[in-house]
């Protein structure tokens, strides 16, 4: 088959590398891709977000399955816009449909739809300019700390935990200023749970769906989970708290009606979902809906599922993915994230990065980087993507940082204590 998968991160050169190894994979296109994917196929200069330019993409090489990495093209409506044209009947699209985008892409559609199927998450309100004053007044009877959040998109900036109402009454009216552009014309503000959070994934058709590992990703900058937020600095796959009694409680009272309501909804949704979700006491709530993998999970949970993932895409399309078998590797895996220096703040990009060809016994998931005159070189604030396999997590984390010893490129980064909470 003839492959084209969308997006520049470490999770897609992940897809890239898992891909790679299909024997069903006989050609392989990444759009626009990084220094890490031309290593398991060819780069192509197309933004996911140009539709016509992803349309003549998929026209020119003759693509019998795309997917979609980040979550914008989907939210912007791109897998529509596929099945909009007739000669791509048989394409296989790895991404939801602009309604099922929605889960992530507007946080009110998603919060009424979790409480629509029942299915636990934080109480809220939805305001607008229009109701701003019960805004505030649910500000003041609700307990402290409280969540505001950006309906729309908001480059994983648009949440914000505050202690004070009276901080919370101003950010709320700040928000719905503008603060967040589009993205903060509406807002949903939330009840602060408090736990551990968790990512949990799985491939569905819309009707059936395969649970795929799950994964616990560290978003601050600082060690010790402080600091500003990230993209994520690092995964880890197993989550040791996610015992029996856990996943029977995420299948049951998350996965299958979140399921149960696509289908409901009648949504067109084939492709990944991501379920961040915190544990309060041993019970699981959703924090987040995404629709796509997330970024760093995809580079811990890729190398632990055994089966083909090119076998489950035609399944996923045609109805079958309850006869698959999920297979996981047992062993941990974890990720480190190199970032370059300064990020999530201004970070220069263009430095050399030495030292990949003596890692061995790590695989190198390349984010932000480049080619440049014949060299690899930083190309984003999160860099590189280390992941180890290994017998526990500890033998894992100690192979990842044995690795990133030999690497090296200017002002380099890294959390030297992932997977610090997990014991
Ligand atoms: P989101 O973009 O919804 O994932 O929110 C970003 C981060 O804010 C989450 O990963 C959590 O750490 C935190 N967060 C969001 N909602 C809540 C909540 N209701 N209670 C506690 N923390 C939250
Ligand atoms: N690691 C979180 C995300 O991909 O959104």
């Amino acid at each position: 088959m003839r492959i084209l998968i969308l997006g520049s991160g470490g999770r897609e050169c992940t897809l890239a590398w898992k891909i790679s190894q299909s024997p069903k994979c006989e050609s392989l296109w990444i759009a626009p891709g990084n220094a890490g994917t031309s290593s398991y196929g060819t780069n192509v200069p197309v933004n996911p977000e140009d539709k016509d330019g992803i349309i003549e993409l998929i026209r020119r090489h003759r693509i019998d399955v795309v997917v979609v990495g980040p979550e914008a093209p989907l939210v912007d409506g791109l897998v529509d816009d596929l099945h909009g044209v007739p000669e791509f009947r048989d394409v296989i699209v790895v991404g939801p449909g602009k309604m099922g985008a929605m889960l992530e892409g507007s946080k009110a559609f998603a919060k009424e739809f979790m409480f629509k199927y029942d299915i636990p998450t934080a109480q809220y309100l939805e305001v607008t300019a229009g109701n701003l004053q019960e805004g505030l007044n649910f500000i003041d009877r609700q307990q402290v700390p409280i969540v505001l959040k950006a309906d729309g998109l908001a480059a994983g900036k648009g949440v914000l935990i505050l202690e004070e109402r009276e901080e919370a009454k101003a950010e709320l009216k700040a928000m719905l200023g503008g603060k967040f552009g589009q993205a903060s014309t509406k807002v949903v503000i939330e009840d602060f749970l408090s736990g551990i959070e968790f990512s949990v994934f799985v491939l569905t058709d819309g009707r059936e769906y395969v649970l795929l590992p799950e994964a616990k990703d560290y978003k601050r900058i600082g060690e010790g989970d402080t600091g500003l937020n990230t993209g994520g600095m690092g995964a880890v796959s197993p989550v040791p708290f996610m015992d029996a009694t856990l996943k029977s409680k995420v299948i049951q009272r998350i996965i299958e009606p979140t399921i149960a309501g696509i289908r409901q909804e009648a949504m067109d949704y084939h492709g990944f979902i991501f379920f961040g979700l915190i544990n309060v006491g041993g019970d699981p709530y959703v924090i987040e809906y995404n629709c796509r993998l997330g970024d760093p999970e995809t580079e811990v949970i890729l190398p632990r599922l055994k089966n083909d993932l090119v076998d489950l895409f035609e399944a996923m399309h045609s109805g079958r993915l309850n006869k698959q078998h999920i297979e996981i590797d047992l062993r941990s895996a974890t990720t480190v994230m190199l970032v370059a220096g300064g990020y999530p703040g201004s970070y220069r990009k263009g430095d050399i990065l030495t030292g990949l060809d003596q890692v061995q016994g790590s695989l190198l998931l390349h984010a932000g980087t480049k080619m440049a005159d014949g060299q690899t070189v930083t190309n984003g604030g999160r860099v590189l993507a280390v992941t180890s396999l290994g017998e526990d997590k500890q033998l894992a984390l100690a192979q990842s940082y044995a690795a990133i010893r030999k690497i090296q490129f200017a002002d380099m980064y890294y959390r030297r204590d992932i997977g610090f909470d997990l014991d």
